[in-house]
């Protein structure tokens, strides 16, 4: 793995943002699998003024979406498809056809959760994973325990999940209790993982993510083995001493 602190968060977006830019040179048509959360926001800004100046082409990008609440409708204000499109789809305008989704409102979800594998799977797995880390060790809804090689599926969410996603929905009840999330297997196995950290509320968890045994009671300690990862912190959610900065004292 390799690790990069940023001093804070707007030059981790940054710093994000580059990686992202570099591999859409590369690869115009790549597969990406990407996070809603707050951590990857200004990553999203950083990449949507790029695209306002010309510098990245989005038009070739195949995206596939990374976790989806159980039972809610598109239109649902809480609907985590609604909010990818939100911030990161239409500021990159990337249309509907580029689009995977895992659709919660599925009349069968695990048979969607099949045919979602299996369209990763015919795609050529992902290039790039864009993945948050929770409180509790989840990648996506893969939520503690999960094992490395656990397929995209319908979960039931940890009482930590619901409480850390409350902040988004103006309460507890307001969150769905299951959920449909892309596998363990097929993120692991992505030729490139982007996980970014940021705040000390994280702090706790990137530790055991970095340097804890692998185990499914933390999902991201799996990361370990995965091929090509980048985790970029901030300072705030270093598990060790601080870094100094050029400049600082
Ligand atoms: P956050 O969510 O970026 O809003 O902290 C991360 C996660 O729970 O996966």
């Amino acid at each position: 793995m390799d690790l990069v602190v940023e001093r804070d968060y707007p030059t981790l977006s940054r710093a994000a943002a580059e990686v992202v830019t570099d591999l859409l040179m590369a690869k115009a048509d790549a597969r990406l699998v990407v996070a809603t959360g707050e951590t990857p926001l200004g990553l999203y800004r950083n990449l949507a003024d790029r695209k306002v100046r010309g510098q990245i082409d989005t038009s070739r990008l195949r995206i596939f979406q990374l976790d989806e609440y159980l039972g809610l409708t598109l239109d649902d204000s809480r609907s985590l498809y609604r909010w990818m499109r939100e911030v990161f789809l239409e500021p990159l305008a990337i249309r509907d056809h580029q689009v995977t989704r895992l659709p919660g409102d599925a009349p069968n979800p695990t048979a969607a959760c099949r045919a979602y594998d299996h369209e990763v799977e015919q795609a050529g797995g992902y290039d790039l994973a864009i993945l948050g880390l929770g409180r509790n060790g989840h990648l996506g809804f893969n939520e503690p325990p999960s094992d490395h090689d656990a397929p995209t599926r319908v979960v039931t969410l940890s009482p930590e999940t619901v409480h850390s996603n409350a902040r988004y929905w103006g309460g507890e009840d307001r969150v769905p209790r299951r959920a449909l999330t892309a596998g363990m297997k097929q993120l692991l196995a992505a030729r490139r993982v982007l996980l970014l950290v940021s705040g000390r509320g994280k702090r706790a968890m990137l530790a055991r993510t970095l340097e804890g045994p692998e185990t499914p009671h933390v999902p991201a300690s799996f990361l370990q083995r995965a091929e090509h990862v980048t985790v970029i912190t901030d300072r705030d959610a270093m598990p060790m001493p601080a870094v100094s900065f050029p400049g600082e004292v």
